[in-house]
């Protein structure tokens, strides 16, 4: 469990099947995301979901993002972490709307940057989200993110954005500093 100011990370269970159906069903949700809508039925949904989490890969961590009363509002994840680089993807889905722009997601990345600098060696993150999608770059500029690029792909235009650990570490001296 990775406690943050409003909301906890903890690991991800078969109970979290029916809310993830759910929100990746939702068309307003995948094209927030600029992902596919599912259109598997719950039941090949389910053996899939078991079977990833009996088979977890060591490139891919994702987080259940829950509030301090224990309710599952969305998904957090860092994947495609590669070693030789220092560096690894991250990502967010606060899949409650009830829940958006309340800074629970800004809590959610900054609770998972901070587990990622402290528990591992990498040296980047870096993310991609859709160029209209302003929520989510305020969201993430908060959380220490700056853009670095533009990436077209299938048709959908993404702004690219990076933190590296020593820009990390500066923004903690200087909250440190501000006490
Ligand atoms: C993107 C997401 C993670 C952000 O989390 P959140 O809890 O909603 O966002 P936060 O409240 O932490 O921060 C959002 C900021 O954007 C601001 N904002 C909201 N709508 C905005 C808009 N249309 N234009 C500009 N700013 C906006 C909010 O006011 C807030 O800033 P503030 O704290 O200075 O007031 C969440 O909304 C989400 O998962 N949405 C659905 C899926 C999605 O968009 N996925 C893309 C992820 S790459």
């Amino acid at each position: 469990m990775i406690i943050g100011s409003k909301i906890k990370l903890r690991d991800k269970r078969l109970s979290d099947a029916r809310n993830d159906y759910k929100w990746q069903t939702n068309p307003e949700l995948v094209r927030l995301d600029a992902m596919p809508l599912l259109t598997t039925s719950f039941s090949q949904y389910l053996l899939d979901y078991t079977n990833a989490l009996c088979h977890p890969t060591s490139t891919r961590h994702t987080f259940a993002i829950e509030t301090f009363d224990g309710k599952h509002i969305g998904n957090c994840v860092y994947y495609n972490i590669n070693e030789t680089e220092d560096e690894a993807e991250v990502g967010i889905m606060i899949g409650d709307g009830d829940y958006w722009s309340q800074d629970y997601g800004t809590d959610a990345v900054a609770t998972l940057v901070n587990h990622i600098f402290r528990q591992t060696n990498l040296k980047r993150l870096h993310l991609k989200t859709l160029d209209w999608n302003q929520r989510a770059q305020k969201c993430f500029q908060k959380c220490g993110f700056t853009p670095y690029g533009h990436l077209t792909r299938d048709g959908y235009n993404f702004v690219l954005m990076e933190l590296h650990r020593k820009q990390w570490q500066e923004r903690r001296r200087e909250v440190k500093d501000g006490d």
